[in-house]
């Protein structure tokens, strides 16, 4: 017999590679399904952020990161390289990372380069295959012992026994404690408090409050992709839980709430219109919106009070020059 070897059609062909814009064979996740019926019946209609890192949702936000307007990656990338060797003086030799979300970025290595004599590397995250492949990378760029730890770290997770207790430092960059309503970034702090007992410390980065129109232009670009990004929620609705949302009738919103202190991104509907999901029918009026996101900005002070409330004491703050992003240390009160 012979065989044929096109890579390619190897690949399409494989049922070990699922094709991720197709729908799951297993049916719809029934959570998501809940989720999005259950908020899509309320007065305010509204979509949980979480759902919008599919594949398709992962690779916008990395875009997103690189757009002119998004100031907030480069800004914390300049500031951690700036800085570096005071965090690393500050943390001290002999700490073990534990990192909450993706640990393939800039941002960690540049940590991981500065810290003297790291023991042990942990990042955390919910997307198993991405968590191990950024996880090998690491172990192999810098010789260093890397556990990843496959969990939603906004659950209940325990280091592994391997994990050395003493000298224990979180990492929370890239201002996603700024998508945490503050009741829940307060509960948040405190169950990474009872994660890494105290003592330890906690590098959190923090998007700073500044002129609105600074704001909105970072979460509605010129090139739409945030537009992008925020539209294939109702994509991924679509094909994952078969909904029939018309994608051309909702258009993207960014505002920014003065009275909350918060960037909102909403979905408009163009016009009046239904759409069936999950054997309902949900009826939007013309200029109806689903908010999908709260992105909080804070001042340094109103940043320390928040950190005290879950358990946290202030230890360091750096900013870049500009004034647009802070990196706090925290240490476990
Ligand atoms: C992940 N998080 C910090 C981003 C933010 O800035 O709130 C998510 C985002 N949404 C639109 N653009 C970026």
């Amino acid at each position: 017999m012979t065989t044929t070897a096109d890579p390619v059609l190897d690949a399409e062909t494989d049922p070990q590679t699922p094709d991720p814009q197709a729908p799951d064979p297993q049916g719809p996740d029934t959570d998501f399904l809940a989720s999005v019926v259950g908020s899509l019946s309320t007065p305010q209609k509204s979509i949980e952020s979480k759902f919008f890192y599919d594949a398709q949702g992962s690779q916008l936000f990395d875009a997103i990161t690189g757009l002119d307007e998004y100031y907030l990656t480069r800004a914390e990338t300049a500031l951690l390289r700036a800085r570096s060797e005071e965090i690393a003086a500050l943390l001290g030799s002999g700490v073990s990372l534990v990192e909450f979300g993706s640990g393939s970025s800039v941002k960690t290595r540049i940590l991981l380069e500065a810290l003297p004599a790291l023991k042990v590397y942990v990042p955390i995250d919910i997307s198993g295959a991405h968590l191990d492949a950024a996880a090998k990378r690491i172990a192999a760029d810098f010789g260093l012992p890397v556990i990843p730890l496959h969990a939603d770290y906004n659950s209940r997770v325990s280091l592994p026994l391997q994990v050395p207790r003493d000298k224990l430092v979180g990492f929370f960059p890239g201002s996603t404690i700024g998508n945490f309503e503050p009741e829940a970034a307060v509960a948040f702090l405190k169950r990474v408090h009872g994660l890494l007992g105290s003592g330890a410390r906690l590098l959190v980065g923090a998007d700073l409050q500044k002129e609105a129109a600074r704001l909105v232009a970072a979460y509605d670009d010129a090139l739409g992709v945030t537009a992008a990004f925020n539209l294939n929620l109702l994509v991924r609705i679509n094909r994952e839980l078969g909904g029939d949302f018309d994608i051309d009738a909702f258009t993207h919103r960014a505002l920014y709430n003065a009275e909350e202190g918060r960037i909102e991104m909403h979905l408009v509907s163009l016009k009046d219109q239904s759409v069936r999901l999950g054997g309902k029918k949900i009826h939007f009026a013309s200029g109806e919106t689903i908010h999908t996101e709260n992105s909080y900005k804070y001042n340094l002070d109103s940043f320390r009070a928040l950190a005290e409330r879950g358990g946290w004491r202030s230890e360091a703050v750096w900013t870049d020059p500009e004034g647009l992003f802070s990196c706090h240390a925290l240490i476990a009160a």
